[in-house]
């Protein structure tokens, strides 16, 4: 899938790019990729350290990522023929879920989260979705992406993933939304 955005140009970028004529490039994960992402994965996950938490993804086991990456479900967005980001658009029982969106630490602070978002709004309005979920501990970040708060967490989220998680006794992820138009 490749898919080519014009966007204004970003005040700051660490590689100089004219975002008036960078063309992102965002596709299906490769299956060789699938230890890098499952690193960059785990690297942000919820972690107990000391009686606090750290990370703000909910882990993936490389086994399902593997399934997912198979499935083509798994997004990255390409610099140069490498994966410099990613993120998943899981999809279950009519709700599309915006999950595990990493950008490699060198490559942040390029605005390259906004195309990693605006992939999955995208796929998510060509499958008829009115909207997309996340749950995350930074929503600033998805509120300059358009998201706003939701007024409840999907129960099927609740049931497939909260009720797993090591958080579920003191989950701070906040729920979100970006109604899609
Ligand atoms: C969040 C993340 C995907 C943003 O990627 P990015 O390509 O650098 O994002 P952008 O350049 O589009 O925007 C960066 C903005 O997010 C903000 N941001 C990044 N991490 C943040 C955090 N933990 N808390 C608050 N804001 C944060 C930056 O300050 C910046 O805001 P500004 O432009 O107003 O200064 C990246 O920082 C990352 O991979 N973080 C670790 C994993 C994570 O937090 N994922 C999201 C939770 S589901």
């Amino acid at each position: 899938m490749r898919r080519g955005v014009k966007r204004k140009p970003k005040k700051k970028s660490n590689f100089g790019l004219d975002r008036n004529m960078y063309q992102p490039v965002i596709r299906a994960a490769r299956i060789s990729e699938v230890d890098l992402l499952h690193e960059l994965i785990r690297s942000e996950s919820f972690r107990p350290v000391g009686d606090d938490w750290k990370g703000f993804l909910l882990y993936i086991p490389k086994p399902q990522l593997k399934s997912y990456v198979e499935g083509g479900r798994f997004l990255v967005l390409d610099q140069d023929n490498e994966a410099v980001g990613c993120v998943f658009p899981d999809e279950y029982d009519d709700i599309m879920e915006l999950r595990s969106l990493v950008v490699i630490p060198k490559y942040r602070n390029n605005g390259f989260a906004e195309y990693l978002i605006d992939a999955v709004k995208q796929i998510a309005r060509d499958k008829g979705y009115s909207e997309v979920y996340t749950l995350t501990r930074t929503p600033r970040v998805f509120e300059k992406y358009g998201f706003v708060l939701a007024e409840d967490r999907p129960l099927q989220k609740v049931v497939k993933d909260c009720l797993s998680c090591p958080r579920y006794e003191n989950c701070d992820e906040i729920t979100m939304m970006a109604r899609l138009k």
